[in-house]
């Protein structure tokens, strides 16, 4: 038994992570599905989309900007608006109505942006001028070069903070159950916990305690505004996504987790590919639920994720693509049902084709 979490050992079984109870342990994969308008606000199609997946044990949202400025890709949602955020309220209603349970994902993209995304004055930022060697997407879709990121100031820094502790306000407020802070894939928190993005000289860098520093700054502005157990992390140490070079930074996740075990957060979510001395170490220290996420090597199926229940190595395990072409994964895990592939041609485009219009192996019947 981990501290703060009930351990039975299934997939299926129940478990209470930080302040929510979860029905079982597969958690849906955040997933961005670039469906919001302009102006970040999600159709109602998308309360339908998660609504068909709630009997996931937690869903975490496609990655959504907690500012304007925060933006990276044309259709990502934001949470950082009155209309926005009543957006979101149709979509918790709607996952809570079915049984499920929600956090959103708060995502600022940092150097992985374009000034075209953004408002007119705001800039891409990052810890670092240093440009990714990536294109990235323009307001109309086309691919670009990334450009040169402004290094961010300490006031800047302080901004972002508040952003992200407004956005975990709005959250709550719009009825979800709480946020996960995108501290993965080459993203801002990323690019800060990372020595090839992050030169730094003051206290947000040159070692490994100041470079999990702004990570933990806004973990602790999240925490004491919804509290810490509505809120989990997500990393991926190692990660080369986004041209990200993490190697050898063992140290800096280690620092990272004794820096928010302090608050003891609803869960950590790590991105897995293989299993490595850190990843046990940050399994073994980490004081609250462990979420895995070991996919992109194929599909993540019930006989690749169940293992690493049933052996302890986490007590969540997260899937992305398989939830977007089988609604009901978990009834279809529970009975073998066979699952359906996804299209990935309408991962981010296509309207409600590949987005709601995925069928349930179950319906009509009680299949739980
Ligand atoms: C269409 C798509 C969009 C994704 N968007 C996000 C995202 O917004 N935030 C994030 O942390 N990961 C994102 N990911 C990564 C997934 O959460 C997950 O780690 C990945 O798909 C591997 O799991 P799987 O093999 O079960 O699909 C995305 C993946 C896919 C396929």
């Amino acid at each position: 038994m981990t501290d703060g979490v009930v351990t039975t050992n299934t997939v299926f079984d129940p478990v209470r992570v930080g302040a929510v109870e979860l029905a079982n342990r597969v958690v849906m994969a955040p997933m961005t599905r670039n469906r919001a308008n302009a102006a970040g606000v999600l159709p109602d199609s998308a309360a339908t989309y998660y609504a068909q997946r709630a009997s996931a044990g937690l869903i975490v949202t496609e990655g959504t900007q907690p500012s304007a400025a925060a933006k990276g890709y044309p259709g990502t949602p934001g949470i950082h608006d009155d209309v926005q955020e009543q957006a979101w309220r149709k979509i918790a209603d709607a996952v809570h109505a079915a049984g499920g349970r929600i956090f959103c994902q708060l995502m600022h993209t940092g150097r992985i942006g374009h000034p075209s995304l953004i408002p007119e004055g705001a800039r891409i930022v990052a810890p670092s001028a240093i440009p990714a060697q990536v294109e990235v997407a323009r307001a109309d879709g086309v691919m670009v070069p990334a450009v040169l990121p402004e290094s961010l100031t300490a006031q800047g820094i302080a901004g972002i903070v508040r952003d992200f502790a407004e956005a975990s306000v709005r959250a709550r407020r719009a009825g979800l159950d709480g946020v996960e802070l995108h501290a993965a894939n080459g993203y801002l928190l990323h690019q800060f916990l990372s020595p090839g993005t992050n030169r730094r000289r003051d206290e947000y860098g040159g070692s490994a305690q100041r470079r999990a520093r702004f990570v933990v700054e806004v973990a602790e502005a999240v925490a004491a505004e919804i509290g810490a157990g509505r809120m989990g992390i997500r990393i991926s140490p190692g990660g080369q996504f986004n041209d990200m070079q993490d190697k050898g930074n063992e140290d800096t996740y280690l620092a990272l987790a004794d820096g928010l075990a302090a608050l003891r957060p609803a869960y950590l979510h790590t991105l897995r590919r293989r299993s490595s001395p850190l990843h046990r170490e940050l399994r073994n220290r980490w004081p609250t639920a462990y979420m895995l996420n070991t996919g992109y090597l194929g599909a993540s199926e019930l006989a690749d994720v169940s293992p690493l229940i049933t052996s302890g190595a986490a007590d969540l395990v997260s899937v992305g693509r398989l939830f977007i072409s089988n609604p009901d994964l978990v009834r279809r895990w529970r009975h073998g049902v066979p699952r359906a592939q996804w299209d990935e041609d309408t991962f981010y485009r296509g309207g409600d084709r590949g987005y709601i219009d995925y069928p349930f192996a179950c319906e009509g019947t009680d299949m739980r």
